[in-house]
């Protein structure tokens, strides 16, 4: 059995979605959320769907009985919280007699990066690779799916404006992480494997504005600016003061090359080419 943490949200949804398109039967797979009315859809399509809170042990441990792999996607808390979430499930885990543990992780400098999210992600996969239990690691970089969100602005303003000068990311989308993570799953020879989960290409913040280009349909130009110029954006977008440290953090890390590296993982995983951006941006575009 298979089961997937905070299966409610959009990693988790797309994971699950993506297993039963790869042919996992549906009883096989369970997922967790904190209000399990939230996870009908799968009920619907013959799976399990539990409570099971990353706050609560007990609900976690009563749960994961039975269960071969269990799929820990993180939550959004703050990282302190997060921390304690994932220590909270690999010790439900292995007291549950989990057998092996894949979590979504996040490319990143480790214990160097200019990410505030990055201790997080630092701990949470020492934390599971000192577990006890099998482990496999999936790093992401940044997804892609946002900048279909923010296409309508972009438009508006008539620039990507970043505070990045020469930082390259190898944007995902969430479909694609989704597809990769499932297949990860289903794969028995991964034990003890890092995976990198990216886009096809690792792209300047120029070559991300030209394939916003092509699926916005008009010319929008990267524009370099300063942090200050970039958190008043964001603020007039109505993100409070946290989002915005948060945000301006991860586009150090960009520009420290964080999310720079593409690999291969995708394709091998899936079979398929993961989307570039512009692919990404208009099939997303177009689902609404
Ligand atoms: N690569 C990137 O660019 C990028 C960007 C953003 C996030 N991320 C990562 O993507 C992951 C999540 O993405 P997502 O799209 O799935 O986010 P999401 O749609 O916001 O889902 C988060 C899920 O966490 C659940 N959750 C929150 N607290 C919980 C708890 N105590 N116990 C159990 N479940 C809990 C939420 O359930 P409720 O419905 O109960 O709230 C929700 O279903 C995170 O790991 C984050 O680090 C990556």
């Amino acid at each position: 059995m298979i089961f997937i943490m905070a299966a409610g949200g959009g990693a988790g949804r797309g994971t699950v979605e993506s297993l039963l398109r790869q042919g996992v039967p549906a009883q096989e797979i369970a997922g967790g959320a904190r209000n399990p009315s939230k996870l009908d859809w799968m009920v619907a399509a013959g799976a399990h769907a539990h409570m099971a809170d990353y706050e609560d042990p007990a609900s976690m441990v009563e749960v994961f009985r039975d269960i071969d792999t269990l799929v820990l996607i993180p939550t959004m808390s703050a990282p302190e919280a997060r921390c304690m979430e994932h220590r909270n499930a690999l010790l439900a885990a292995k007291s549950a007699g989990v057998r092996r543990v894949v979590f979504l992780s996040i490319q990143s400098g480790g214990n160097e990066s200019r990410f505030l999210m990055t201790p997080f992600f630092v701990f949470a996969e020492d934390a599971t690779q000192r577990s006890g239990m099998k482990w496999t690691i999936a790093r992401m970089s940044l997804y892609a799916d946002p900048l279909a969100d923010w296409l309508p602005d972009l438009v508006r303003m008539g620039r990507l404006p970043y505070p990045v000068r020469n930082g390259r990311v190898a944007y995902v989308s969430k479909a694609d992480v989704s597809n990769a993570l499932a297949a990860t799953v289903r794969r028995s020879d991964l034990d003890g494997e890092i995976l990198e989960f990216t886009g096809p290409a690792s792209l300047s913040m120029t070559e991300v504005a030209a394939e916003i280009s092509i699926a916005a349909g008009v010319t929008i130009p990267f524009a370099s600016i300063t942090d200050k110029e970039y958190g008043d954006i964001c603020r007039a977008e109505g993100c409070n003061e946290g989002m915005i440290t948060g945000m301006t953090s991860l586009y150090h890390a960009v520009e420290a090359q964080e999310f720079a590296r593409a690999t291969s993982d995708v394709e091998q995983l899936t079979g398929t080419k993961p989307e570039s951006v512009s692919e990404a941006i208009l099939r997303l575009r177009r689902d609404r």
